[in-house]
């Protein structure tokens, strides 16, 4: 098969792919990151030969060396994006473009090879034509899409990458929160920061990801499905949730969200969002917003919603914010209507069902 881009992919199709009774099964009830499609994308690296052997191969385990360089140093970045039926059968993703960029960042953030975007699309293009099937079409599901690169030399001295390797899995996804898009409660971590300035905050890595656990740990306990941090130097000022960005909403119609201070992660659902909000005239500010801020507002009225936001979740609506000694807002407060609305928005664009206004959509299959 040949690509459009000057990599070559080979296909080698699964001999033992799913039955059409198993993969409906679980298309009928995919949850969130649980299963996998038949096949896989790979592409090596090394500082000698650049990218080569792009394939798409059966879905399986990574063979790596016990000295790999991610087992140890955790060089490793990742990205989400989704691919969406619409009505006539035809499958899209979402801004591959910016997702491919941001990708670029994070390599050369962790040391690691930057992929063209044009390969990182093609990519997914390859992937998607091959697992279509996957690909569900009952509201509110998506095939996520998941690329990723790790260094897999195997050597134990601590230098950037000299050997990589890029993959792209792909798995039929619902809801990310198990109660669909009802409003979750936050938790506020007072021990833990995400990221510090001059930190990997701004890249998508695993690394940021894994320090998110233990703070996510007592979320959980506190019936909290997600965590927020605060910034790293005054502790005061919001940065962002485990993984998803955060959003206000004035009664005013204002929407508030931490600025890309610089460990931050610059969310294409996040830009989405604003570029949306401006078009139908809300005020979006990006600055610093204290968590005071916040909590003042819930009490006066002056904030009347809070959402996360990310590829995965899309737009989840925040009841409440909880942390030692304190719960700011109502755990039972129903979603905000500029919050569902923006969600509704983005949705029927990603799936078709309104004009994309801005160029976001590309046509994997
Ligand atoms: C996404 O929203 O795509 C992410 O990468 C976040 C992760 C928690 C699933």
């Amino acid at each position: 098969m040949t690509a459009q881009t000057s990599l070559n992919f080979k296909t080698i199709r699964s001999a033992s792919p799913k039955s059409l009774a198993e993969r409906d099964a679980i298309l009928a009830n995919p949850g969130f990151g649980k299963y996998f499609t038949d096949h896989m994308v790979s592409i090596d690296w090394s500082v000698e030969k650049g990218w080569y052997d792009a394939q798409v191969k059966p879905y399986g385990p990574l063979l790596l060396d016990p000295a790999a360089s991610v087992l140890h140093y955790a060089q490793e970045i990742f990205e989400g994006l989704k691919a969406y039926r619409h009505a006539d059968g035809s499958i899209w993703t979402f801004r591959p473009q910016a997702n491919g960029l941001r990708m670029q960042r994070s390599a050369h953030r962790l040391a690691l090879p930057e992929l063209p975007v044009d390969t990182f699309v093609e990519s997914l293009k390859q992937l998607v034509s091959v697992d279509a099937a996957w690909v569900p079409s009952a509201p509110d599901t998506s095939l996520y899409l998941r690329p990723f690169m790790i260094a897999n030399e195997s050597f134990l001295g601590v230098r950037s990458a000299q050997q990589a390797a890029y993959y792209v899995i792909a798995s039929p996804v619902g809801a990310y929160f198990s109660k669909g898009v009802a409003p979750v409660s936050i938790w506020l971590s007072s021990d833990y920061t995400r990221a510090a300035k001059g930190g990997t905050g701004a890249a998508k890595c695993g690394g940021n990801y894994a320090a998110s656990l233990l703070p996510q740990q007592e979320a959980y306990a506190n019936d909290c499905p997600q965590v927020l941090f605060l910034d790293p130097i005054e502790g005061k000022y919001l940065e962002e949730l485990g993984g998803m960005n955060v959003f206000l909403v004035k009664k005013d119609g204002t929407l508030l969200t931490p600025d890309l201070s610089g460990s931050i992660l610059e969310g294409v659902t996040r830009a989405s969002l604003i570029q949306l909000a401006k078009d139908r005239g809300h005020r979006v500010e990006e600055r610093k917003i204290s968590i005071d801020e916040w909590i003042d507002g819930f009490a006066s009225g002056d904030i009347v919603e809070a959402f996360a936001c990310g590829t995965a979740a899309v737009v989840a609506p925040i009841a409440c914010l909880k942390g030692r000694n304190f719960v700011a807002g109502d755990p039972n407060a129903p979603a905000g209507k500029v919050t569902m609305s923006l969600r509704q928005e983005l949705t029927d664009i990603q799936n078709g069902r309104l004009p994309d206004r801005h160029g976001w959509m590309v046509r994997l299959a």
